[in-house]
């Protein structure tokens, strides 16, 4: 594969950083619990938090990352618009309020609800306004990108989809190169599912890794960054032991069968809106 064993970041197409390993919140309610989990991930070393305007725990991702006492600067934090609002700017506000900063390092399009364009100007104006470094998509299929190609003065850098060894979205992967937009991926571990794959399993066994190492690694060896998400100490810990180890071109081949897309442009199997 294309990227060296102990590459941490990658550089999006407006020039930013992207840390390739993020601890993701969906699911985590707000309070004590997603405090803890982002405090951890802080300590352990983690510098990219993914959270969401629907997740509801913006309020905690910013007061973890202030009782962490690592220098904001060096933490790269998304957020997410909820397309059932209006005014990404004016969400954006609020966003930046819950979480106690004065802008995001990513703020993407949650999914392309009413279509994928009406809201790129918006997102455009919060990039302006310095409230957010860069922007993005999430969800977005081939074709959307495309339209939002049509309309924008800047395109989005991310298009974040689910993206794992039984949804590899090659078409959508190349698409995506293509247009200099990075691909991230999201459900790496199917949400838990498919650490008990038994393909991911002897692989896991073979090279002395978790199944939700190989799981990630198979992300980020190729430059893909990814989002996994745990509650759980050790297991953020261990998640976080990715970049001292390597894939064979074998291990590459026997996942990148597991997939059950057809190597789909799509974003998403079925929208849920
Ligand atoms: N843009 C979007 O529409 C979208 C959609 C889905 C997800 N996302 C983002 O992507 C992130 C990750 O995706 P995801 O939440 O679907 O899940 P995931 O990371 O694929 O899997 C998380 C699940 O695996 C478990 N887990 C994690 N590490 C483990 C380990 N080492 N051993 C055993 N179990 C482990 C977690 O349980 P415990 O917590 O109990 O450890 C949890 O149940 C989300 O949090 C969110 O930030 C974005």
């Amino acid at each position: 594969m294309s990227t060296s064993t102990n590459q941490t970041t990658r550089k999006l197409a407006d020039g930013n950083e992207i840390p390739l390993l993020g601890l993701g919140v969906w699911q985590v309610p707000d309070g004590p619990d997603c405090v803890k989990a982002v405090r951890w991930a802080l300590e352990l070393g983690y510098r990219h938090i993914d959270t969401a305007q629907a997740y509801r725990n913006e309020g905690s991702v910013g007061k973890a990352l202030k009782e962490s006492g690592v220098d904001r600067d060096d933490v790269f934090i998304t957020t997410k618009f909820l397309p059932r609002a209006k005014d990404p700017v004016a969400e954006l506000e609020q966003s930046l309020r819950r979480l106690g900063l004065d802008h995001v390092d990513l703020y993407i399009v949650h999914w392309p609800e009413g279509g994928p364009t009406w809201m790129w100007p918006g997102m455009e104006r919060a990039r302006e306004l310095g409230y957010a470094r860069s922007i993005g998509v999430s969800n977005f299929s081939e074709t959307e990108l495309a339209s939002v190609a049509g309309i924008a003065d800047v395109m989005p850098v991310v298009d974040q989809v689910n993206f794992n060894p039984t949804a590899f979205r090659r078409v959508l992967l190349d698409a995506c190169q293509r247009r200099d937009v990075v691909l991230e991926a999201y459900s790496p571990l199917g949400t838990g599912s498919l650490l008990s794959d038994a393909t991911v399993g002897a692989i896991a066994a073979r090279v002395g890794r978790t199944p939700a190492q190989v799981l990630l690694r198979w992300c980020v060896q190729r430059g893909v960054p990814v989002l996994s998400k745990s509650t759980h100490r050790d297991r953020i810990e261990a998640n976080g032991r990715i970049f001292d180890f390597a894939l064979t071109d074998e291990d590459f081949s026997q996942l990148d069968a597991l997939d059950r897309t057809g190597g789909t442009g799509n974003g998403l199997e079925q929208p849920w809106w």
